[in-house]
């Protein structure tokens, strides 16, 4: 675990200190890697999830990452020890740049883990962040390992609207209209602004049909401290679990502002292995080291796939 001074730092307006990092799922879509392996500790080209998580947390000037965890999924957490053997080994050996590479978590943030005994559900597993924060905290940032929203910095959008309209805001996608079922779906307020917009209502995972829109949550909340309250007070729902989303849905009903930062980047869903690689693809494909090689094969390999494809498709024409 990591120790940064700043973390009892006065709480200021417009400033997040605490992130909450919900990580107890089993990663059921990856197994085996994920009998032993914590799905968060998967690379991404060779950075873990929750290392990119730590930093976008703070680069958004968090000090705190509340790691929600599961019994005995304790990997994640040693991610972010000290671990003098390997370094000693790396330093004897001049191997500065991985060395640097294992440092890069040091000091970066303040990893705490908060354990959720049983998996019932995203609603539940923030609602027992609350026990790690100040009590001067007003407000809390959740992320979703699961998504990686790119470029990073819409936190520090997300933050601003906070200031300006008060209340809890969520960062928001534009899907298709028949992908809606996966996701927290927002009835939003029309409006000119194409970025910012209010929250008339909000609905997870709802049929198709009954969708309000298209805009969907997608991984990154920014969340009054009034949730802790709301979530204390909801039932299960979707899935018989616990949903952040209905807890929001009832505190709009008690009139608090929410609001959507429309995100127009990418967006990966690391949650399941065709997400995952295409998020490795990309990352690599920006990479200095992998990138040039790895594009000329990919094309190479492209190619050949689109060869055959038009070869069958000739064949079965005759
Ligand atoms: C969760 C939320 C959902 C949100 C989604 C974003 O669902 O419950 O509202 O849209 O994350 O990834 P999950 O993907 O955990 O089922």
């Amino acid at each position: 675990m990591t120790s940064n001074d700043s973390t009892n730092a006065p709480s200021q307006p417009g400033h997040v200190r605490t992130v909450v990092v919900p990580a107890a799922g089993l990663g059921t879509r990856f197994l085996p890697a994920t009998k032993t392996v914590p799905k968060e500790l998967l690379p991404v080209v060779e950075t873990p999830g929750i290392e990119l998580i730590a930093k976008e947390a703070a680069a958004a000037g968090a000090t705190r990452l509340a790691i929600i965890t599961a019994p005995k999924k304790t990997g994640i957490m040693g991610h972010f020890d000290k671990h003098p053997e390997l370094e000693e080994t790396l330093a004897e050996r001049g191997k500065t740049e991985q060395l640097d590479r294992v440092r890069a978590v040091d000091g970066l943030i303040d990893a705490v883990a908060v354990e959720q005994e049983r998996p019932l559900g995203l609603g539940h597993a923030i609602g027992l962040s609350e026990q790690v924060l100040d009590d001067d905290e007003e407000a809390v940032a959740v992320l979703l390992p699961d998504d990686l929203v790119m470029p990073f910095g819409v936190l520090d959008k997300m933050i601003e609207v906070r200031k300006q309209y008060g209340g809890s805001v969520l960062c928001a996608f534009e899907v298709d209209p028949e992908d809606v079922s996966k996701y927290g779906v927002f009835d939003i307020e029309p409006s000119d602004d194409p970025d910012v917009k209010q929250v008339k209502a909000m609905v997870e995972k709802p049929d198709v049909e009954d969708a309000p829109s298209n805009f969907v949550a997608t991984g990154r909340y920014l969340l009054d401290r009034q949730i802790f309250d709301a979530l204390r007070s909801t039932k299960p729902g979707k899935g018989g679990e616990i949903q952040v989303t209905d807890a929001i849905e009832s505190l709009i009903e008690q009139g608090h502002p929410v609001h959507i930062v429309v995100h127009h980047g990418a967006r990966h869903d690391l949650g399941n292995p065709g997400g995952y690689i295409r998020a490795c693809v990309d990352f690599a494909l920006r990479d200095d080291t992998y990138g040039p090689s790895l594009h000329r094969w990919l094309n190479k390999r492209v190619a050949e796939e689109n060869a055959l494809d038009s070869f069958e498709e000739t064949f079965q024409e005759n």
